[in-house]
């Protein structure tokens, strides 16, 4: 495959993605369903759902089958985005090129539509079509990455840490910047490709193939968006950047540009070596990778 043959895939999923949204956000003109669309529909690169139905297509099963389940995930992370932007947390402005969600709406409503997008992804995950057992597993998957032991395990790592990481030593605090990385972010990419492949009825063994390529392809992304913070063109980027101003436990305060670009590429290394099981099949994977090291927003 070409890059450009990949660029034109990646963007006519998203297109496709967007109508999906569209089509299964609330219609009525409640606050709570403005903000909801609002946030989700600002824009955003749809990387998840997009890991979604390429776990699905993956296994033979066409795209239209697994658009619930996808969805359901932008959902989830659309929230996550929400309330990472509170001012009790990150207190950022912009989102996706527009005012946050709380700018908008107020926190109240803020925090609402992040628990509105939430409850509702479990609702439209179970709309995908699959057997029952494998909708079931496809929840419980969602649950568990997104829950108390995946990305919010993360988020509150990430917290706690903020303005106090840099009284401790340099070893500990890189094992909790892996934590933070794998928990905050990789966790619902892993849960994406997990969600996709069981709804198309994958093997186990394909299932740990798949968490280890989003394992690493997920924290290469987190370490890009570290970066990214402080040095993309803001414009591009639809965020202002806050992680100095912060002062988070981020790839960049720990070890500076050049040591965090070199793990970048380490950890898309290794995310595609994994794929080779998957043969010429895993091509779209293998690309997707070597995209977010070369991401500029
Ligand atoms: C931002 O995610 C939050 C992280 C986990 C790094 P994205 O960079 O995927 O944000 P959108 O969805 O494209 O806006
Ligand atoms: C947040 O990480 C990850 C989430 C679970 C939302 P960041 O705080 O770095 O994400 P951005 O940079 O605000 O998008
Ligand atoms: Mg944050
Ligand atoms: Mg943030
Ligand atoms: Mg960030």
């Amino acid at each position: 495959m070409k890059n450009v043959d990949f660029k034109k895939y990646i963007l006519q999923k998203t297109e496709y993605i967007n109508s999906a949204l569209k089509k299964f956000l609330p219609k009525d003109n409640s606050v709570v369903s403005q903000g909801m669309r609002y946030s989700v529909l600002a824009g955003g690169k749809r990387l998840r759902p997009i890991l979604v139905i390429l776990a699905a297509e993956l296994f033979g099963v066409e795209a239209e089958k697994v658009t619930p389940a996808a969805c359901a995930v932008e959902y989830l992370h659309t929230y996550s985005l929400i309330h990472d932007d509170l001012p009790v947390m990150d207190n950022d402005d912009l989102r996706r090129g527009m005012p946050t969600n709380h700018k908008k709406f107020g926190e109240a409503v803020a925090i609402l539509c992040g628990d509105a997008l939430l409850t509702e992804s479990f609702n439209l995950i179970t709309k995908s079509k699959s057997s029952e057992r494998n909708i079931n597993e496809a929840v419980r998957i969602l649950a568990y990455y997104g829950g108390y032991k995946g990305m919010i395990a993360g988020q509150v790592e990430d917290t706690l840490e903020t303005g106090k990481w840099n009284r401790k030593n340099k070893i500990l605090l890189g094992k909790k910047l892996k934590f933070i990385q794998i928990q905050k972010t990789a966790a619902l990419m892993v849960a994406s490709l997990k969600i996709g492949a069981v709804l198309a009825g994958a093997d186990k063994a394909s299932l740990k193939v798949l968490e280890v390529y989003g394992k690493n392809a997920g924290i290469a992304f987190q370490i890009v968006d570290d970066i990214l913070d402080l040095y993309a063109d803001k414009k591009l980027l639809g965020k202002e950047g806050s992680d100095a101003e912060n002062d988070k436990l981020t790839v960049l305060s720990l070890y500076g540009k050049r040591e965090a670009e070199k793990k970048a590429y380490e950890y898309i290394r290794k995310a595609k070596k994994v794929l080779a099981v998957f043969g010429n099949k895993s091509e779209i994977f293998v690309h997707l990778a070597d995209h977010i090291t070369g991401r500029t927003y």
